[in-house]
């Protein structure tokens, strides 16, 4: 199977030394790409501003801004067979930049901002027979959301994560997650290295993607 992988935080500039950003560390969507190539897929990662090893056998992309990511995504979703949305995509960004370092006299005590476009929603049209998973990322009960996220973005899978919980979401080797698929009762896993969730969420494109070869 072709799969794309995103993962890490995208970058959303004011100036060259200044973004809007988020905890994301790349880990749990490194972890993907590794345990699917690992597993014999061929695979793409598209990856935000992280500091991690390029995973053995993993085509590597890497990306600053949402607008970035959305364009890397587009230019490799036709080849994929299925995605996986694990980056934390920044929602807004500044609606200034400036190339050079902006003084702080220079500066705005409000920070106006504009929305990112939504990556998921985007390329919502392209789907065609294509297996999409999606993360939610929530502090406190993660279902509700995870369901309206996964039927608002057309996927066919979300990992729900709650990020408040000790071992779980950003910044850990391990994470608690319930996979919620369209079709099909939530299942959640107990607390687990990153790499053992990624081997879940293969697994369960092998079994459920249309050419899951
Ligand atoms: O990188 P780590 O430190 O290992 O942390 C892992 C993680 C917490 C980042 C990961 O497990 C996770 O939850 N990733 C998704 C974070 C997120 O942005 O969730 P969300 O609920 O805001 O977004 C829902 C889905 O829409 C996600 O698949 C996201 O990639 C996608 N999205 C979000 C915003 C946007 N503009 N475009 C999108 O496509």
């Amino acid at each position: 199977m072709k799969i794309l992988v995103t993962a890490g935080p995208t970058r959303e500039h004011l100036d060259p030394v200044r973004f809007i950003s988020n905890r994301s560390t790349g880990k749990m969507g490194f972890a993907v790409a590794e345990r699917a190539a690992l597993r014999g897929h061929d695979v793409t990662l598209i990856a935000g501003p992280v500091s991690l090893a390029t995973p053995v056998n993993v085509q590597r992309v890497d990306v600053t801004s949402a607008r970035d990511m959305l364009a890397a995504v587009l230019a490799h979703l036709p080849q994929a067979d299925a995605l996986v949305m694990c980056a934390a995509v920044a929602d807004w960004r500044p609606k200034e930049t400036s190339a050079k370092k902006l003084k702080k006299r220079e500066m705005a005590a409000v920070l106006e901002l504009e929305p990112n476009p939504d990556i998921l929603a985007t390329i919502r049209p392209q789907k065609g027979g294509r297996t999409f998973v999606g993360f939610a990322a929530e502090t406190g009960d993660p279902l509700p959301e995870a369901r309206r996220k996964l039927t608002d973005k057309g996927l066919d899978l979300i990992v729900a994560n709650d990020v408040s919980l000790p071992g779980s979401g950003f910044a850990v080797d391990t994470n608690l997650v319930t996979l919620v698929a369209r079709n099909g009762d939530p299942e959640t896993l107990p607390l687990l290295d990153k790499r053992a969730v990624a081997d879940h969420i293969v697994a369960w494109l092998e079994r459920n993607a249309p050419c899951a070869t």
